[in-house]
């Protein structure tokens, strides 16, 4: 097994979660990596000798960002919609059905090649893992097939055929969801997710889709409290699911559910960015002991990003994170909304994917907004950026 030591490395974030500080930073640091795992961390000094060595030139090493909420799969442009919303339309969710039919329309080899696309433009700023739903397809064989061509890039793969209702009778589209659509899905997914908001499924239909999903295998996730107040954060406190993500428009006692449920709240600021809808107030969920994941949602509706130093920048000046908190949130608490131990750490046993800062420290991806900082990514061990 090869071993490769990176030398002088300036910080190096390992989100120990034994270390007094946050990031677990150890400054003028070493890490071996054997094979695809890291073997050992500590100061450079004291660096074991290794095959291969790397020096990362006082530049900053990183866990590689874990992206625990992406929409990839997709056909189309969706840009007049956004172009008409800066200039004052309100977002709507009826947009999907845009995406839907030219989801619809695409071969395989075109999805195939538009998530590549996407996948490498994650990992050329630091994302390693990502997690990719369904939801532009919303018939038996687009759903299975969309989640085909996801299952290339990820183990991380979500059913949403639960996003809108496409076309005729809600209570029809319910059942076939959590019929023919899901036996076709389960053996593409890890986890299956709702819209649970006012024009897509209310709490009844979340409730059944992800009592099918369970029942099948899938594990669940909601998109809840993105346009409007409504019940889709306390059910997934309820339910006790891994994560509830958007989580912009919360009452009191949707933050007390998520508390005591432990829930994580995934908070996508790029959605924000995008429509012009207020920022979740991450300060005010960490405050009251709620864990808080930052994703990006890439999809070509509601944010058209892919890049987790984007949202980190906005978590920082809009939401009130530290740089700390925010680069937390988007690698080791993003392993934990997709119930991950193997990732979002640089400790001894774990994957060796991370990424190489053209800076000195963390704090730089939200002080150099829209800069590309990333120098190199690696994942398993080895650079692949
Ligand atoms: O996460 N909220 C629902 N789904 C996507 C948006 C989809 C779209 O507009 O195409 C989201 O924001
Ligand atoms: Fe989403």
């Amino acid at each position: 097994m090869t071993s490769t030591v990176i030398t002088h490395i300036g910080e190096l974030v390992t989100n120990d979660p034994d270390a007094t500080d946050l990031l677990g930073a150890i400054e003028h640091a070493a890490l071996v990596i054997e094979g695809t795992k890291v073997a050992w961390v500590g100061p450079a000094a004291d660096a074991p000798p290794a095959d291969e060595q790397y020096d990362a030139g006082g530049r900053a090493v990183l866990p590689g960002f874990v992206d625990s909420h992406s929409h990839l799969v997709f056909a189309g442009d969706r840009s007049q919609e956004f172009a008409a919303r800066m200039t004052g339309t309100p977002y709507a969710a009826g947009g999907i059905r845009t995406t839907v039919a030219a989801t619809r329309a695409a071969t395989d080899e075109q999805l195939t090649a538009h998530v590549a696309r996407l996948v490498a433009e994650m990992r050329r700023q630091g994302t390693t893992t990502v997690e990719i739903k369904s939801g532009y397809g919303l018939t038996v064989r687009d759903e299975a097939r969309s989640l085909a061509v996801a299952r290339q890039f990820t183990e991380e793969t979500t059913f949403l055929g639960a996003h809108v209702v496409p076309e005729g009778d809600p209570g029809d589209y319910v059942d076939l969801v959590t019929g023919p659509m899901l036996d076709a899905a389960k053996e593409h997914a890890r986890w299956i997710d709702v819209f649970c908001e006012q024009g897509a499924f209310d709490e009844d239909q979340a409730r059944a889709i992800l009592a099918a999903g369970a029942a099948a295998g899938l594990r669940g996730r909601l998109h809840a409290n993105q346009l409007t107040y409504g019940p889709g954060v306390r059910l997934a406190a309820e339910l006790g699911l891994v994560a509830v993500d958007h989580c912009t428009y919360l009452a009191d006692e949707d933050v007390a559910a998520l508390r005591d449920s432990g829930t994580i709240a995934t908070l996508l600021p790029g959605v924000e960015f995008s429509t012009k809808q207020p920022y979740p107030d991450a300060r005010r969920l960490i405050d009251a002991g709620v864990t808080v994941a930052l994703a990006s949602d890439c999809n070509p509706g509601s944010c058209f990003t892919s890049s987790l130093p984007l949202c980190i920048a906005l978590a920082v000046r809009e939401m009130g994170m530290s740089p700390a908190e925010a680069v937390h949130a988007a690698t080791y608490v993003g392993a934990q909304a997709l119930d991950r131990d193997d990732v979002g750490t640089l400790t001894v046993g774990s994957r060796a994917d991370l990424m190489v800062l053209d800076a000195p420290s963390h704090v730089h991806l939200a002080y150099r907004p829209g800069v590309p900082l990333v120098a190199a990514t690696w994942v398993g061990g080895r650079p692949v950026v």
